[in-house]
């Protein structure tokens, strides 16, 4: 999993709209009172409590420390722990598990399926959404770039952006069954002048590596600079994201 310091007031500051977006998602979760529902990647927990508000019985699960501390400390009356997507084993199974913009984190993709089945019961659903095939290319190719010209490397970044083929065959060789699954584009607008190096900054962790502070600087400057004549319209920066949203069940036998 390619590592990043939460900065959890920047992510619910000029980055919320992860969590917006993530409402649309849980439309096709549709939560039912009564159900068990794992939230995996909860980040700071608004969409856990979105799903216990329709009723559901949810569990937030995440593997930053900062994220589960502030999940609890807005959400003293749900349930939250701190586990790795990748080597879980909760003991109740779930009727459905959700996860919104974290999977692409995870480049361990076929033990996190693992565990996300294990986790539900015979029949249960999962529905995700996460960055997709082709996603943030122009981002991630402006800031190789500059890289390279800074300090003569070669970084590539550490996220994993699936196909809906490269995907559906990781679920199903988990023993879950992809009912539907849509790859599109998201162009997604961020927040003030600063909108695309506040990006690079928030996600450093996947795509920079080791830059003194004035490397950083400079990468960025060069970055954005690059990036702008794509990235820059209508008066504001945007995130060329590309969404993959699967939803699947586990079998029954
Ligand atoms: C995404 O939502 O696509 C994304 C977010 C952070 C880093 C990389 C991708």
């Amino acid at each position: 999993m390619a590592e990043n310091l939460w900065d959890t007031k920047l992510y619910d500051g000029k980055h919320n709209f992860v969590t917006k977006y993530g409402e649309d998602l849980l439309a096709l979760l549709a939560p039912q009172p009564g159900e068990r529902v794992l939230d995996v990647g909860c980040g700071t927990g608004h969409l856990t409590a979105a799903i216990a508000q329709a009723g559901a019985s949810v569990l937030g699960m995440d593997s930053s420390e900062e994220m589960i501390t502030q999940a609890r400390a807005g959400y003293p009356d749900l349930t939250f722990v701190r586990a790795d997507v990748t080597d879980f084993q909760l003991e109740q199974p779930f009727d459905a598990v959700f996860s919104n913009a974290v999977l692409h984190w995870v480049t361990e993709a076929a033990a996190a399926a693992q565990c996300m089945a294990r986790a539900l019961r015979p029949g249960g659903r999962l529905v995700v959404e996460f960055g997709g095939k082709d996603n943030i290319t122009q981002i991630a190719s402006s800031v190789r770039q500059a890289i390279r010209a800074v300090t003569g490397r070669e970084q590539a970044h550490q996220w994993y952006f699936p196909s809906i083929g490269e995907y559906a065959t990781v679920l199903e060789s988990a023993g879950l069954r992809v009912e539907a699954a849509w790859l599109f584009p998201r162009f997604t607008p961020l927040e003030g002048e600063t909108g695309f190096r506040d990006w690079v900054r928030m996600f450093r962790g996947g795509m920079l590596g080791p830059l003194s502070d004035s490397e950083l600087e400079t990468v960025l400057q060069m970055a954005e600079d690059s990036a702008r004549p794509a990235l820059y319209r209508d008066g504001r920066w945007h995130a060329d994201y590309t969404r993959l949203r699967v939803t699947a069940r586990k079998a029954l036998n």
